[in-house]
């Protein structure tokens, strides 16, 4: 199966980054699946910048509901409307910043499956967790309880320690992780859990992508900083197995 290669920009990005970053990576020639998830107001923009484009769009957040009284909220048909066919949920910095829990996390994705997006659900242990030994216990946890049944999108496993810190687990670790989500998929989802990709998120930089996208059931990549520049997120692109 081809990677996948997502950019999540956080709250990050003006107009004229989104312009920059379209054009440059717009006609890229990629053998990896390329999604780049905006802030939702950039959204509408890139998707006109990247007319007849292969990269997709993504949102980072979605409400559980199609609509109502929920000031500051979007929702899933909202997105899909901008020109998303992807949403990431359950992020921990959305799980930390705004209390959201397992169960949250999978009435969202329900929402975002009802209206045609792609959920990539992130699960990861804290330093703690994993300093406990718990990490694949609490990994195993966040997907039973975050996944709706019969879940087709994509998990993320992200350590909520690399997430910034330019600290990565070692190859062994995400290896023995990867290994362990697709063992808890197969396990909850039946054969559909095997399709299921398992992105690593955490720290990716050109320098190491080449070494995490070539580990056991790692099918692509969710990367933060590195992904506001095209020249980074290219060259993480490149260093995909072609497949
Ligand atoms: P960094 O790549 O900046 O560590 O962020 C990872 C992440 O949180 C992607 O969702």
């Amino acid at each position: 199966m081809r990677q996948l290669i997502a950019g999540n920009w956080k709250m990050h990005g003006r107009l004229a980054d989104a312009a920059g970053f379209a054009a440059a990576v717009k006609n890229a020639p990629a053998w990896a699946d390329l999604l780049i998830c905006p802030p939702a107001t950039l959204i509408d923009r890139f998707a006109a910048a990247l007319a007849g484009s292969p990269v997709s769009l993504g949102g980072q957040d979605c409400h559980a509901l199609p609509q109502g009284a929920h000031t500051g909220d979007i929702s899933a048909a909202m997105l899909a409307e901008a020109g998303a066919s992807h949403v990431i949920l359950g992020h921990s910095e959305r799980r930390v910043d705004h209390g959201e829990n397992n169960a949250i996390v999978r009435a969202k994705a329900e929402a975002a499956i009802a209206a045609g997006l792609i959920p990539i659900i992130c699960v990861g242990e804290t330093e703690a967790e994993r300093e406990a030994g718990e990490a694949e216990h609490v990994v195993r946890s966040q997907l039973l309880h975050s996944l709706p049944p019969g879940f087709a999108g994509v998990v993320a496993y992200e350590p909520v320690w690399a997430i910034g810190s330019g600290r990565t687990p070692t190859e062994d670790d995400v290896a023995a992780m990867h290994t362990a989500i697709r063992a808890a998929l197969v396990a909850q989802l039946g054969a559909a859990g095997g399709n299921v990709r398992i992105l690593y998120g955490g720290s990716v930089k050109p320098g190491n992508a080449g070494a995490l996208l070539a580990l056991p059931e790692v099918g692509g990549a969710l990367v933060g900083g590195a992904s506001l520049s095209a020249t980074d997120f290219l060259a993480i692109a490149s260093a995909a197995p072609r497949g």
